[in-house]
């Protein structure tokens, strides 16, 4: 067991703002280290991430029914094209249904977008370093980020079973298993 890096991650969880569900006990605050690298499930919903710059413009899911937003945190914002986010990164993906009429059919606003209705769950993606190597045997590897999945309170887990998640993320592997990875560094270039 190495003490220093779980000193580093402890450290650098405090300083990104990442709730990880389960993985200290308040009781023994500021005593010795925790032994735990978070894994999938245990990422909670930061606090401040609406605070947080877009990483993408909002993306309309018109199959899905669903508007969703990205977030970034500034560790991760701190990533030039070419490269692969650094440990502390935490991305959230709010996941809105969209607005219909009676008919069932989907809403528009004047530029032809999809109208948010209620926030339906809330997923959030965080790496840290030597995270992945820690995952259980027989995990789908996507480098050292693990997974949260929340209903909208941001409390209540959606999924106990992220392997969909990283199965689907995983062909991305070419942009740091991020889907939206090129259309943000076009964004930022406008
Ligand atoms: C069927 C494929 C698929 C599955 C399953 C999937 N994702 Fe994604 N994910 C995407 C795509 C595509 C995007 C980009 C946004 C969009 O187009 O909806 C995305 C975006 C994200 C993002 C924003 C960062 C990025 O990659 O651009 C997070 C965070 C995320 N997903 C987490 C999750 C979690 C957590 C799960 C499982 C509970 C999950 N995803 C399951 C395909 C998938």
């Amino acid at each position: 067991m190495n003490t220093t890096r779980f000193h580093f991650t402890t450290l650098g969880l405090a300083i990104i703002g990442v709730t990880v569900i389960g993985a200290g006990c308040a009781s023994h605050r500021g005593a010795e280290p925790m032994a735990k690298v978070p894994g999938d499930g245990d990422i909670g919903v930061p606090a401040t991430y609406r605070s947080w710059p877009a990483f993408v413009p909002t993306v309309d899911k018109v199959e899905g029914a669903q508007v969703r937003e990205i977030y970034i945190n500034p560790v991760g914002l701190t990533t030039q094209k070419g490269e692969a986010f650094p440990a502390g990164t935490v991305s959230v993906m709010e996941l809105y249904a969209a607005r219909k009429d009676a008919a069932g059919k989907l809403l528009m606003n004047a530029e032809g977008r999809l109208i948010k209705g209620p926030l339906s769950k809330i997923f959030v993606m965080a790496k840290g370093e030597g995270w992945g190597a820690r995952l259980p045997a027989g995990t789908v590897g996507n480098g050292d980020w693990v997974y949260g999945a929340w209903q909208a309170d941001g409390k209540t887990a959606a999924t106990s079973d992220f392997s969909g998640c990283r199965s689907c993320h995983l062909p991305m592997a070419k942009t740091d298993f991020v889907a939206r990875y090129d259309e943000h560094f076009m964004a930022r270039m406008r």
